[in-house]
């Protein structure tokens, strides 16, 4: 758990996103693939996603959403942190470019890895920099090329997962504030690391000196066991942010928004927390699970159609590989995205 020092915290000042133009339907992919609308609609809730066009990285989404955000709050950062599955290259880490490209000065930069928790572990870490002095103003950025990394020919991903970059700037502030963060929950399972993961490509296979077997180098997931893990971390850790923050429970939450992994998981979260489907803030019928960019596109898409607004008991929870877990619970601060 990590939890903002007594008098300073990180306060929540301006949020933006950003989606590549590209739309693939479900239509679109039963061309490729052994599927059909219905089975993609009604197991996974998705009907259509952004997909980045050949040559577009996950910096150049993150660029966008970071540019966004920024103009929302109406400042500079002096820190990037940036939440990424798809990092442009193995090294160095992506962050720096972006702080680089955002003109933003030599200003700490470097990368999260905590796939699609990514976000929560951005904003611990985020509110940790200011809590501790070490930075005023953070940019934290998710952002996922997640298709980049997706056996385009594995039916059990490739509907899935897609593309798009979240950002919120967060500066220094009190903690009685509205947007300011608290304690937020965190925790791992290295022992199901198996369940989510890229076999190749990184140390352990590089060091084998055996070339990577056919598909290797694509994402893989057990979905039938993730799904169970994704329900009962994500109601755990979601009651355990609730009590954090003091709440009496889940069910004191406005607006609940979980990690847009599947709408079955998502459904049945918050059926379980007793949080009523007015409350439930949802958009992967439109982007599909966008991996750590997931919640901050949520967020910002949100308050741009006014589903989101000031005053707002808003609880946080997402669920990825690693696997990893988090949730937080805030007050919805005035901010809207430009
Ligand atoms: N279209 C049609 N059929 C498909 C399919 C697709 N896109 N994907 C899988 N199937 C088939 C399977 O081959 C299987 O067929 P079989 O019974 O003949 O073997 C059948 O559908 C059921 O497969 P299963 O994997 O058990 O389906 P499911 O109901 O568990 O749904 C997921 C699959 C991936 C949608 C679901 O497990 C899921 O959402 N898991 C969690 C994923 C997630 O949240 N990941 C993000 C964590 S960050």
């Amino acid at each position: 758990m990590s939890g903002a020092a007594a008098g300073r915290t990180a306060v929540i000042a301006g949020l933006g996103c950003h989606l590549p133009p590209d739309v693939v339907t479900n239509e679109d992919l039963t061309r490729r693939l052994d599927t059909s609308d219905e089975w993609i609609r009604s197991r996974t809730g998705i009907a259509t996603r952004h997909v980045v066009d050949p040559g577009t990285a996950t910096s150049d989404l993150a660029v966008e959403a970071g540019r966004r955000a920024l103009d929302s709050a109406g400042c500079e950062a002096d820190a990037v942190v940036l939440a990424t599955t798809t990092p442009d290259q193995p090294c160095p880490a992506t962050a720096p470019a972006v702080a680089a490209r955002l003109g933003l000065g030599p200003v700490a930069a470097f990368d999260v890895s905590a796939v699609c928790s990514g976000f929560l572990y951005g904003l611990a870490t985020a509110t940790g920099l200011i809590a501790s002095g070490t930075a005023e103003r953070v940019l934290l950025i998710a952002a996922d090329a997640f298709t980049t990394i997706i056996d385009p020919a594995d039916r059990g991903t490739a509907v899935i997962f897609a593309d798009g970059a979240g950002a919120v700037v967060l500066r220094a502030g009190d903690p009685a504030e509205p947007g300011a963060i608290g304690p937020v929950v965190l925790g791992s399972d290295g022992g199901l690391s198996r369940l989510i993961e890229v076999p190749a490509g990184g140390s352990r296979q590089r060091s084998s000196g055996v070339a990577p077997a056919p598909g290797e180098e694509f994402f893989r997931m057990a979905g039938r066991e993730v799904y169970r893990h994704a329900v009962d971390r994500m109601t755990a850790s979601s009651r355990q942010a609730a009590e954090a923050a003091g709440w009496a429970g889940p069910q004191d939450a406005d607006r609940f928004a979980a990690h847009q992994a599947n709408a079955r998981i998502l459904a049945t979260v918050a059926d379980d927390l007793g949080i009523a489907p007015e409350r439930r803030l949802s958009n992967i019928e439109r982007v599909g699970n966008t991996g750590a960019a997931s919640l901050p596109v949520l967020l910002a898409q949100s308050a741009a159609e006014g589903t989101l607004t000031a005053g707002h008991r808003l609880l946080l929870t997402a669920f990825g590989g690693g696997l990893s877990w988090g949730a937080t619970a805030l007050v919805w601060p005035d901010v809207k995205p430009v």
